[in-house]
């Protein structure tokens, strides 16, 4: 059957569209991200959002067992004999009930999505695993990123899985935790570490990739994000296909914000959501592109015409201060998130807002994450610490049902 999905440019004016089988990073016409899109009609979506319940009684075949394939529906771009996994996505919502307690939130209302069970340790191996699999469905032998670890572990995990297809990483020097370092190295990929910080890396990477034709597979890859959709589908499920009040989540390089946003989006528009909940993008202030653009110079989607020039200006300023990303969360210290227009989307989609965390609230509130049992890395615990904040604000209501993402694992 023919394929129901194409890309897409998510620049109104542009909107190009290209076949799935064209290897694009951007838009080749304007140069703005890409989306991937589907056909509804071609796509044999379920009636309700139960129906991917039937797919735990036969977790036992096929890729039923992936916490992201059993949702394909939803993710209509590969063929099955294609799909490369290792059972990713079996993460679990978890009632958080003396956390709430001790942030004055209400019994029963707060859940942490657990992320960091994920086999490499973080959310990343939902996106990974639909970027493996589209690169060997184009028969891809050797796929790229830059990180600042959890990336790379993920990378390096699927590529030594295919079977046929070489990890290359890219690492800042100096900016990576050793455990995650160690992943990339046991899982066979080549590891090469640059001098500068995950923004100088990226962009080695993109054009490395453009010139050496190496898949590339950091966020900028569409298909990463539509993986990442499928952390929304879990919490649903989770929560008897009850819509929360708020969903919260670090903003690093955006892919998350940016993926959450789209699925809702798309629920919303085929009638299996009647509600969207309300998004909080969470940056540490050391890295806070976001919430400077957003909610201080009053960036909007503008139904697609995100003014770019103000993007431009705010990096030419950075440029001509010296401004670097500078945070303790190694993993969000990113300042110039390739997602940053689709977060914006999706804050639109959403109702979304973007607060920032000081380094110390990441740490404290990493502490209290796990000292009631659920160990994360310091990014991941910027989503609690902006809860905390949010309460403090009374934008959240402790009677209101928020999940924050635990994005990666405490080791
Ligand atoms: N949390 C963790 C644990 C991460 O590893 C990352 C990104 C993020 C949050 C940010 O997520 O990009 O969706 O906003 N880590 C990248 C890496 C940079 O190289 O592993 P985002």
């Amino acid at each position: 059957m023919e394929s129901p999905a194409y890309q897409q440019c998510i620049n109104a004016d542009c909107a190009a569209t290209f076949d799935i089988g064209q290897i694009l990073f951007r838009c080749p016409k304007c140069r703005d991200l890409l989306d991937i899109k589907y056909n509804w009609a071609k796509v044999q979506v379920p009636k309700t959002l139960e129906f991917f319940e039937t797919r735990w009684s036969t977790r036992g075949s096929g890729c039923d067992f992936s916490g992201v394939w059993r949702f394909r529906e939803l993710l209509e771009f590969a063929d099955v004999k294609d799909i490369v996994t290792i059972g990713e996505g079996r993460t679990c919502l978890q009632r958080a009930d003396l956390l709430a307690r001790h942030i004055g939130h209400n019994s029963g209302k707060l859940f942490l999505q657990y992320e960091g069970l994920n086999p490499s340790g973080s959310f990343k191996d939902n996106g990974m695993t639909a970027a493996f699999t589209l690169a060997r469905k184009l028969g891809c032998r050797r796929v790229a990123c830059a990180s600042t670890g959890n990336t790379s572990a993920s990378l390096a995990m699927f590529a030594g899985i295919s079977g046929q297809m070489q990890g290359i990483v890219f690492i800042g020097s100096g900016k990576i935790a050793y455990g995650k370092l160690s992943q990339a190295l046991e899982y066979g990929a080549l590891t090469l570490q640059i001098e500068g910080d995950f923004d100088d890396c990226l962009r080695q990477v993109c054009m490395a990739s453009d010139k050496l034709g190496m898949y590339l597979a950091n966020s900028v890859n569409p298909y990463r994000l539509e993986g990442q959709k499928t952390i929304i589908y879990r919490i649903l499920e989770a929560r008897g296909w009850q819509v929360p009040d708020w969903i919260i989540v670090p903003g690093g390089n955006l892919g998350n914000s940016g993926a959450f946003g789209k699925a809702f989006g798309e629920l919303h528009e085929l009638g299996l959501i009647d509600r969207i909940p309300r998004l909080a993008i969470i940056n540490a202030t050391g890295a806070n592109t976001l919430y400077e653009l957003y909610e201080q110079q009053g960036l909007g989607w503008n139904d697609g015409r995100v003014d770019q020039a103000r993007i431009d200006s705010y990096y030419d300023n950075m440029d001509a201060t010296g401004k670097v990303a500078k945070t303790v969360a190694s993993a969000i210290e990113i300042g110039r998130p390739v997602n940053l227009k689709k977060a914006i989307r999706s804050l639109d989609i959403c109702k979304g807002l973007v607060r920032q965390v000081p380094d110390e609230d990441i740490l404290e509130h990493k502490a209290m994450v796990g000292r009631f049992g659920f160990g994360c890395e310091p990014a991941s615990a910027a989503s609690v610490a902006g809860l905390n904040l949010l309460l403090e604000e009374q934008i959240i209501s402790p009677s209101e049902t928020v999940v924050c993402i635990l994005t990666g694992h405490l080791l």
